[in-house]
This record gives C-alpha cells, sequence and structure tokens, in this order.
C-alpha cells in the first residue's frame, strides 16, 4: 500500500462524511463513506440521481466481504477469485448492516474490488467500503479520465484523485448471484462468455424482474446531450442524403475505415477496429465531441459478436434505444 499525501487527505475527507472522487479501471467513481448514511445521501444529492438506484460498494479485500454480505454461494467465490480485483460487481444477499439507502431498500448489494492502484490504495487506507457510482450527472456519460469529473461536478466534490485515464472505459459487469441462476444485469469487459467459462454454466441474460432495479433502465442513459444515433455503415450515405442544411454540422464515429465522402458539415472520427481499444476510447470520444455543437453524432454500429456485447449495450443506451 502507498499512502500519499492525496490518500491521506482523501481518508479524512471520506471520514468526515465528504466526498472523494476517484478513478478505477472502469470509469472514476464517486465516493463516500458506505457506513455513513448522511454522506451516502450527498452523493445522490450530487449526482442528481434517484434515490432508489442502489450502489456498488467498493472493498480492498475479500476479507471485507463478509461485512457486507451473506450466504456467499461456492459459485460467487468462484467469480471472486477468478476476476477480483478488476472490472465486476457481484450482486450479493445483504449483510443486515447494510444501510438503506445503499441498497435502494433491495435485499441485495452490489460488490466490486477494483483494480486501479490508486482505489487499492484509497481503500486500503480507509479501511472501510466505499459506496461510489460513477463520477457524472444522472444519465451522463461515466467519466474516464479526472478533467471529465471537474467538467461532470466541478466544484461540489471535495477532492478529486487523478489516476490518468481509465484502462478499461467502460463500467463493469454486473452478475446477480444472490440466487440460483447467475444474471447478467449489466455487460461489461469480463463477457458473460469469461463468466460462464468459469462457472461452467450458461449465464441468463437480462430478462426482467420487476423487484431489481437494474442498471440503465432509463431509455437514456449514459447519455451524450447531443442526438445520438447508430447506424450500419452501408445506411450512411442514404442517411447523410436525408440531412437538411439545419441538421448540420454533424460528426460520424466509425471503426471501420470504411471512407465516407468528404462532405461539408460531416466530420469523421475513427475509434479503433478492436473492442477492447474501443471500449477505452469511446467515452472520452463522445465527451469531446458533445461540446462541439454537432446537431447530431453518429457512430457506425459494432459488431453484434460477443466480444462486442458491452458496447452494443452503451450504444443502444446512448442513442436511446431501449
Ligand atoms: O465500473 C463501475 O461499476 C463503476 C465504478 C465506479 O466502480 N461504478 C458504477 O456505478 O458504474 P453506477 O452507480 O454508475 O452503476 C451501478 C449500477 C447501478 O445502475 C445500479 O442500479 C446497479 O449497479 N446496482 C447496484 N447495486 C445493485 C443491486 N443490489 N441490485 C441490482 N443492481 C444494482
Ligand atoms: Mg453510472
Amino acid at each position: 500500500m502507498k499512502i500519499t499525501p492525496d490518500i491521506t487527505k482523501a481518508v479524512s475527507i471520506l471520514r468526515a462524511g465528504g466526498l472523494v472522487a476517484f478513478p478505477t479501471e472502469t470509469v472514476y467513481g464517486l465516493g463516500a463513506d458506505a457506513a455513513n448514511a448522511t454522506a451516502v445521501d450527498s452523493i445522490f444529492r450530487v449526482k442528481e440521481r434517484p434515490s432508489q438506484h442502489p450502489l456498488i460498494v467498493h472493498i480492498s479485500s475479500t476479507e471485507q466481504l463478509g461485512d457486507w454480505a451473506i450466504n456467499i454461494s461456492p459459485q460467487a467465490w468462484q467469480l471472486a477469485r477468478a476476476f477480483w480485483p478488476g472490472p465486476l460487481t457481484l450482486v450479493l444477499k445483504k449483510h443486515p448492516g447494510v444501510l438503506e439507502n445503499v441498497t435502494g431498500g433491495q435485499e441485495t448489494v452490489g460488490i466490486r474490488i477494483p483494480k486501479h492502484a490508486i482505489a487499492q490504495n484509497l481503500l486500503s487506507a480507509f479501511g472501510g467500503g466505499i459506496a461510489a457510482p460513477s463520477a457524472n450527472k444522472f444519465t451522463h456519460i461515466s467519466p474516464t479520465h479526472a478533467e471529465a469529473v471537474k467538467e461532470e461536478l466541478g466544484g461540489q466534490v471535495a477532492l478529486i484523485l487523478d489516476g490518468g485515464d481509465s484502462e478499461i472505459g467502460l463500467e463493469s459487469t454486473i452478475i446477480d448471484m444472490s440466487s440460483d441462476a447467475p444474471r447478467l444485469l449489466r455487460p461489461g469487459m469480463i463477457s458473460r462468455f469469461a463468466i460462464e467459462e468459469v462457472l461452467d454454466t450458461p449465464i441468463v441474460g437480462m430478462g426482467s424482474n420487476a423487484k431489481v432495479r437494474a442498471p440503465g433502465m432509463h431509455a437514456l442513459h449514459y447519455a451524450p446531450r447531443t442526438k445520438t444515433s447508430v447506424i450500419e455503415m452501408s445506411q450512411l450515405p442514404h442517411y447523410i442524403n436525408t440531412l437538411s442544411r439545419e441538421d448540420l454540422p454533424c460528426v460520424v464515429l466509425t471503426h471501420s475505415n470504411l471512407r465516407v465522402a468528404a462532405h461539408k458539415g460531416i466530420d469523421v472520427i475513427s475509434l479503433p477496429n478492436n473492442p477492447v481499444a474501443f471500449a477505452r476510447d469511446l467515452y472520452r470520444t463522445l465527451r469531446a465531441v458533445d461540446k462541439k455543437g454537432y446537431r447530431e453524432i453518429m457512430i457506425e454500429k459494432v459488431p453484434s459478436k460477443r466480444e462486442w456485447e458491452a458496447i452494443n449495450d452503451r450504444l443502444a443506451k446512448a442513442s436511446g434505444q431501449k
């Protein structure tokens, strides 16, 4: 563990009930002492997030798991051993002591051990659980670098720890392990298939369960403020023809290096052609183009292959598809 002056400061802010934004390998989190109800309440206030949306509790090691969760199944332990520390959140039966505003009143709690060195150092130095959603306003794009947190939450957070660019760039995979049948609640860069391989059993998808408030149920989630659509590249020329002068300027984000004919008022930005690098760059790029005053952001449809599942999920949400 490395205790820098920043970590010391962050720990004292958390102990006093304040908020600290910190880097993780997925996205930046807005952290509060998960055992302090007033501190947790202020997360909802600053994010402008409805109070029924539960928070993920971040811990530094599996030794703390018993403070937050009970009835942890052998399968849940298998996933913890395989993927922690890392970009996986396990939804487990909550310990009776877990605050209601952390769980949104549900009987389960989401837990993650992040891998980023600064998150690890902060959690070890703090000693307890840190409740942290992504450090953005409700429904907006998650921040993947410190400057983005400042844009989102600016003066409303006492300290922003700068850990550079988030390596993964998309939020963690969330899997509900609180009942017999594991259920994927949010796809992430730890794929459904990687999880199935460890558990040696198929994972049910994100089927509807009225009782569970699954992530991103709002139509617009993880969304830029600019109108955003996902378009097959083959449809693009036709689509562009339908645009009138008032629809410009707009921007096309392409990953396939397909050449989009130069066109006045239409900018083209290339994203990487592999899912890992695409995920890493996506939110930073969306955030940048969102500031440019475009009338529309058009994103080239990505493959329907398994490695792109999390990206497909976020693009559907960014463009307001269900
Ligand atoms: O990668 C991540 O998971 C980031 C970093 C900071 O750890 N955190 C994050 O938190 O994305 P947030 O709050 O933006 O998204 C967490 C999602 C929420 O949509 C919430 O509904 C869901 O996790 N969640 C949390 N606890 C849950 C529970 N007990 N049951 C079902 N869903 C839960
Ligand atoms: Mg979020």
